[in-house]
């Protein structure tokens, strides 16, 4: 089998790891991916948003499988394109991708479903938007209904707060068009975990959960990022719990989406609060987290490969993954700037070191060689390094021993990963 993962962070990096252990794999390849993954993989200089691009090649390497990576391509139409040219793809239609693309699409799917989540309101005009914010009262959350680099949702503890939210996105449009339209929505509480499962279009197989770390600062302060650290599996969720998030949440989005001609291919990620009323629907992405893929495939003991090609054509109710009892923790290193202008070129060694702490998987996410073949930085989050253990806080020393055997003065980690658990 040919093999093209897309995409060039550390989540591409994980899946490339995890493919290119198959007994089935002939060739790997990955446009663009970065230095980690070039020693599993070869790179191709093809941006993930290069559609024409990446089914170009494709189609001359006669590759059997392409895997979107992040939801960019997804929601540009990779899948489809694919298809148009024979190729198989991992990952949803452009109208299945929409649940990442379109928060209002995502609560009318989930509403139409009977899936639990937050009481909502749309509303296309700002008078509108902070009327209902003052009947309602604080907490209360806004969002831009587009896709804003996730920095488009404002979970308000005052109405002052909720209106200011409004005006930025509505108003001075600080999202641009992603903000035409606001969801105003009851703020839930509860513990917040990122829950995957892979789906044929029928039928979902559940891959479990990780817990990510949004905030930038130690003790979850500071501005939203991608995500600065993961562990899995989170303690909260029981076997109970992720039966009855796959009776009430994943499996009924599948049906709805199926009854809309609209079937979802590919790895559904609900975002979800676990309240006391049970868990709840926050939002849809299509795609698999960072770093939560690097959590969860670490714990991975099956063939990924075979499993991907199912969720394409079908027959995931065969398939039953086996998963170590182990745990995971990753912790990301970012430039320093990160979420902000993160600085580039700074250099980093000891990444050998690194690697050889007991238990650890260093994967790259935004760096680059420099001509003189040093490894530099070259992008906001820059590193995850992952480590497993029996317990979490063996994980979690794995992996902290692994930063520290890292010499990047150049960039910063949060050090309580995995702080909620321990
Ligand atoms: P999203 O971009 O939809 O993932 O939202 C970003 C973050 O805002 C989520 O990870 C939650 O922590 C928070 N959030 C979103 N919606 C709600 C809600 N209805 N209640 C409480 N927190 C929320
Ligand atoms: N870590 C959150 C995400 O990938 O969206």
């Amino acid at each position: 089998m040919q093999v093209l993962v897309v995409g060039g962070g550390g989540r591409e990096h994980a899946l490339c790891w995890a493919i290119a252990v198959s007994p089935l794999l002939g060739k790997l390849y990955c446009a663009p991916g970065n230095p980690g993954i070039s020693s599993i993989a070869e790179c191709v200089a093809i941006g993930a948003e290069d559609i024409a691009g990446i089914v170009a090649f494709a189609v001359e390497k006669r590759i059997d499988l392409v895997v979107a990576g992040p939801e960019a391509p997804l929601t540009l139409g990779l899948a489809d394109a694919c298809a148009a040219a024979g190729i198989k793809c991992f990952g949803p239609s452009q109208a299945a991708a929409r649940l990442e693309g379109s928060k209002v699409f995502t609560r009318e799917v989930a509403e139409a479903a009977g899936v639990p989540g937050a009481k909502w309101q749309r509303f296309d005009d700002p008078a509108k938007a902070r009327a209902y914010v003052r009947a309602e009262g604080a907490p209360i959350v806004v969002k831009a209904d587009g896709l804003a680099a996730g920095k488009g949702v404002v979970v308000a503890s005052t109405v002052e707060e909720a209106e200011a939210a409004i005006a930025d996105i509505m108003e001075s449009r600080i999202h641009g068009e992603a903000g035409a339209t606001v969801l105003i929505e009851e703020c839930l509480v509860g513990e917040e975990i990122s829950f995957f499962a892979l789906c044929d279009g029928e039928t979902a197989l559940p891959l479990g959960a990780a817990q990510d770390h949004k905030r930038v600062g130690d003790g979850d302060t500071g501005p939203n990022t991608g995500g600065m650290g993961a562990y899995s599996p989170p303690p909260a969720l029981t076997p109970a719990l992720q039966a009855q998030v796959m009776a009430e949440i994943v499996q009924p989005t599948l049906e709805e989406m199926s009854r809309r001609g609209t079937p979802f291919k590919g790895v559904l990620f609900a975002g979800l609060m676990l309240t006391e009323a049970g868990p709840k629907l926050i939002e849809f992405n299509v795609r698999f987290g960072d770093p939560e893929c690097q959590a969860l495939l670490l714990r991975l003991r099956s063939d990924l490969l075979p499993a991907l090609f199912a969720s394409c054509d079908g027959g995931l109710d065969m398939f039953d993954l086996n998963w170590d009892a182990t745990h995971s923790l990753v912790v990301v290193m970012a430039a320093e700037g990160y979420p902000g202008s993160p600085r580039k070129g700074t250099e980093i060694k000891g990444l050998e070191a690194a690697a050889e702490v007991p238990g650890v998987q260093v994967f790259h996410a935004g760096t680059a060689r420099r001509d003189d073949g040093a490894l530099v930085a070259n992008g906001g989050r820059v590193l995850a390094v992952a480590g497993t253990g029996k317990t979490l806080q063996e994980a979690r020393d794995a992996a902290y021993a692994a930063v520290d055997a890292i010499d990047w003065p150049g960039g910063f980690c949060r050090r309580d990963i995995g702080w909620r658990a321990l």
